[in-house]
């Protein structure tokens, strides 16, 4: 069933965000980190205010967890965890460089409110590969999560989890070739997914927008929604205006210092739900 454009509500979120006071691209593990390109923190850090003060001038309540020294990309949030119904999964990195972080999600999500608190057993990087459509998990593998820990979110949340594989490496998480836009309404790339999973996903989301290479990447899909306003890489015009045929809200985000690690403004944010 479509949703009349007008009839599109934002509504509250709660984010969690990580000043990115120790960003910098020290190694390389994705095809857009190159260590011998210089990053600047200012830029980074103005770059990211920009983004929190616009989740909160929507609205929004954000959040925040003490970035460690040490731990580079650890402004990328939405890898820190999944968390869905109270219950929160904190995540088990593939890469070594990034394990640390785990540590200071449990302690923060230890401190209280939610109903249950664990660490992945697998590999699995948080919101980076698994996002909830508002009725099920949608889950990554390919590069980063395994397989199996689709099983065990599918466990642990007790919702349906559909596995979707990613094939070309500049999408390496799930969340930089789709993103969810509303009530069981999501935007992605095909081209990031095996001819298998682009199956399923036009067989579920048949009315899905789609994005174009072009926009993909730019990192046009690693967006954030609330059901009206769509934050998204300013690059991503073609999408933003395919969005605003749909009704939504687009407003373009600059984020390019953070795009050096392969990151911009989904990475950033982690959904809490409450
Ligand atoms: N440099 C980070 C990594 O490769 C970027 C993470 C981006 N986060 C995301 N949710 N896609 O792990």
């Amino acid at each position: 069933m479509k949703v009349p454009h007008e009839q599109r509500m934002a509504s509250p979120r709660q984010y969690l965000m990580c000043r990115p006071t120790y960003f910098d691209v020290t190694y390389s593990i994705n095809p857009w980190m190159d260590p011998a390109r210089p990053t600047s923190i200012q830029t980074g850090l103005s770059q990211w205010k920009w983004l929190c003060d616009t989740f909160a001038d929507l609205g929004h309540d954000v959040r925040l967890i003490e970035p460690v020294p040490g731990l580079p990309d650890m402004v990328f949030a939405a890898n820190g965890a999944l968390v869905v119904d109270r219950k929160v999964l904190v995540a088990r990195f593939r890469h070594t460089q990034r394990r640390d972080e785990s540590a200071a999600y449990l302690e923060w999500f230890g401190r209280g409110g939610w109903s249950e608190v664990r660490q992945a057993e697998y590999v699995n990087e948080g919101e980076g590969d698994f996002l909830f459509t508002g009725r099920e998990i949608l889950a990554g593998t390919g590069f980063r999560s395994e397989p199996r820990s689709h099983d065990e979110v599918r466990e642990f949340f007790g919702r349906p989890v559909i596995s979707l594989t990613l094939v070309d490496p500049r999408f390496y998480h799930l969340d930089t070739a789709l993103a969810v836009l509303g009530d069981a309404e999501i935007m992605y790339y095909p081209g990031a997914f095996s001819p298998q999973s682009q199956a399923v996903l036009a067989e579920r989301f048949p009315d899905a927008v789609l994005a174009d290479e072009a926009d993909a990447a730019v990192f046009g899909l690693n967006a954030l929604s609330d059901g009206r306003n769509v934050v998204l890489p300013r690059a991503a015009v073609g999408l933003a205006e395919r969005l605003r045929e749909r009704g939504y809200h687009p407003l373009g985000a600059d984020l390019a210092e953070l795009l050096k690690a392969g990151g911009s403004v989904k990475c950033c944010t982690l959904e809490l739900r409450e």
